[in-house]
């Protein structure tokens, strides 16, 4: 288990130099067709980013010499084997790296199994074998997800899944199995002549139905629960940390509060609010929405891969506040109705501000389907009729997370704080307790700002 105690402050003050940051040099994996293009990617889509504007002001006209001197960027892609890399590349990779940090994923739910498979299984069996052969590797720290877990109720352990195991008593998972029935939808579709638009929905539908029959609610989370599955069964003696987020929201305090890329779950429903395209929402107002900010993600992912470096075993975290400190969508919906008084949003420059009502919150689909159809023998109707569907596709697509009964255990992550805490560093403070977080005031005051700053 975890190393407590005199040794922690040492490995602690090994990444905690200068300024904050670890010394060495960051390899970043980036799709592109070759360095240069990888190179641009990271300048535009990366260090481009307002959330650099602090280092940008640290380092004034140094920046960039900074950037080029900390990233390194490699072009590859990790659902290839050695991600595509070069021979000469390789061999200096294997030599130089100490820890290893993989977030790669594609994150739509509904993805094609193929490609959801290609990158978040492959790719997890591509990371743990180039892991393998890195000589001084000291740490492979891989990001899943905490909703692995599916449909499952009650406390919900940070737990390995077995190879082969799955959410539905009675059926046994073989993922090479599943590699052979996507090759052979492929041949299948080939043969069909099927259009590309056919193919895609093939793919879709496919992911969806062997998500189901092994007990998943959808692509994403199951060929996750396979990519952890595959890292585990690789994984050797490596040092191995999985961190499992739930659903990750803006920066609470660092770099930058309210900072956020890319629109996901919870930030749709208030972005619809804000825009009033979305008046209700089918939640039961008392579901805990298991929510987590960004920089606590970030904070427990560096204390743990400092933590349990060159540790010969394989540790699990939840990421997540359900059961430490739950928010509920009642909660949000309150925190929002009060954020858009105070900030009525207006619809044009010179129009007037807009009062909005709070959102309706339904906890049966009897209840909304009336609501929703009074609003069809409205004049409205047309326009409720476009509200009404959007309303429906984002309760479809979040029904996972709004129906979600469990709470997430995070015991190890508590034993991770308090490790922490016993070794005096008080030069910088890794902040990874939900316990800390008002979520009224963060709702109020930092994300929902932060999305309609960084997101609408
Ligand atoms: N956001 C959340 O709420 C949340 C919650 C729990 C866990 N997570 C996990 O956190 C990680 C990051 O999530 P995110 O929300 O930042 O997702 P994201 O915005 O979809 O980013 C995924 C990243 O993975 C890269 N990627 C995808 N396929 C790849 C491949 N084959 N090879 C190399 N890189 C590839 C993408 O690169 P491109 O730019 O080239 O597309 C993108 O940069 C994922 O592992 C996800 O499962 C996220
Ligand atoms: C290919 O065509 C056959 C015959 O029409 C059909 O039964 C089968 O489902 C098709 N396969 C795919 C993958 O679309
Ligand atoms: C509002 O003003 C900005 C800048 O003056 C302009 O670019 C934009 O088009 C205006 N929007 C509307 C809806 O009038
Ligand atoms: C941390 O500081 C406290 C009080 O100053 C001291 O009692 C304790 O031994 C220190 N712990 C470590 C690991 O240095």
């Amino acid at each position: 288990m975890l190393q407590t105690g005199s040794q922690l402050p040492c490995v602690v003050q090994k990444i905690l130099v200068v300024d904050g940051w670890c010394t060495g040099v960051l390899f970043l994996l980036v799709r592109a067709t070759d360095v240069d293009s990888a190179k641009h990617r990271i300048w535009t889509e990366v260090a481009g980013r307002q959330i650099f504007q602090v280092l940008k002001d640290k380092h004034g006209e140094g920046f960039e010499d900074f950037i080029e001197a900390k990233l390194c960027p490699l072009a590859g892609d990790v659902m290839y084997e050695n991600f595509g890399l070069d021979k000469t590349k390789l061999e200096e990779l294997y030599k130089n790296i100490d820890i290893i940090v993989n977030t790669a994923a594609t994150t739509n739910f509904y993805e094609r199994y193929d490609v959801a498979f290609d990158t978040n299984v492959l790719g997890a069996k591509h990371i743990a074998e180039f892991a393998n052969k890195c000589t001084g590797l000291k740490m492979l720290l891989h990001v899943s997800t905490a909703f692995l877990a599916g449909e499952q109720e009650g406390l919900i352990l940070e737990k390995a899944f077995l190879k082969g195991e799955t959410l539905r008593e009675g059926t046994h998972l073989y993922i090479e199995s599943e590699l052979n029935i996507i090759k052979d939808t492929r041949t299948e579709l080939r043969a069909n002549y099927s259009s590309e638009k056919a193919e895609r929905k093939t793919m879709k539908e496919l992911g969806l139905e062997r998500a189901r029959q092994f007990g998943w609610p959808n692509t994403y989370t199951f060929t996750k629960a396979m990519g952890e599955m595959m890292l585990g069964h690789l994984r050797g003696d490596l040092p191995v940390v999985i961190i499992r987020p739930s659903i990750i929201t803006s920066l609470l305090k660092e770099p930058l509060p309210g900072w956020i890329e890319g629109i996901k779950t919870i930030d749709s429903v208030i972005l619809g609010y804000a825009k009033q395209a979305l008046k209700f929402f089918l939640v039961d107002p008392d579901t805990i929405m298991d929510v987590i900010p960004g920089d606590m993600v970030v904070n427990t992912m560096m204390v743990a891969m400092v933590a349990h470096s060159g540790e010969q075993a394989q540790t699990i975290y939840h990421v997540t506040s359900s059961l430490r400190n739950p928010a509920s969508y009642a909660l949000l919906q309150e925190s929002a109705h009060r954020y858009f008084i105070d900030n009525p949003p207006r619809a044009g420059n010179n129009s007037e501000p807009i009062r909005l009502n709070k959102m309706r919150l339904f906890s049966t689909i009897l209840h909304m389907v009336n609501i929703a159809l009074c609003g069809a023998f409205s004049p409205y109707y047309n326009e409720l009729n476009g509200k009404y569907r959007l309303a429906m596709s984002l309760i479809e697509l979040y029904a996972p997370y709004t129906l979600f009964k469990g709470r997430f255990d995070n015991m190890n992550l508590e034993r991770l704080r308090m490790a922490m805490e016993q070794t005096n560093n008080t030069e910088y403070y890794f902040d990874f307790d939900p316990m800390t977080i008002d979520w009224d005031d963060y709702f109020y005051r930092v994300h929902i700002p932060g999305v309609l700053k960084y997101l609408a």
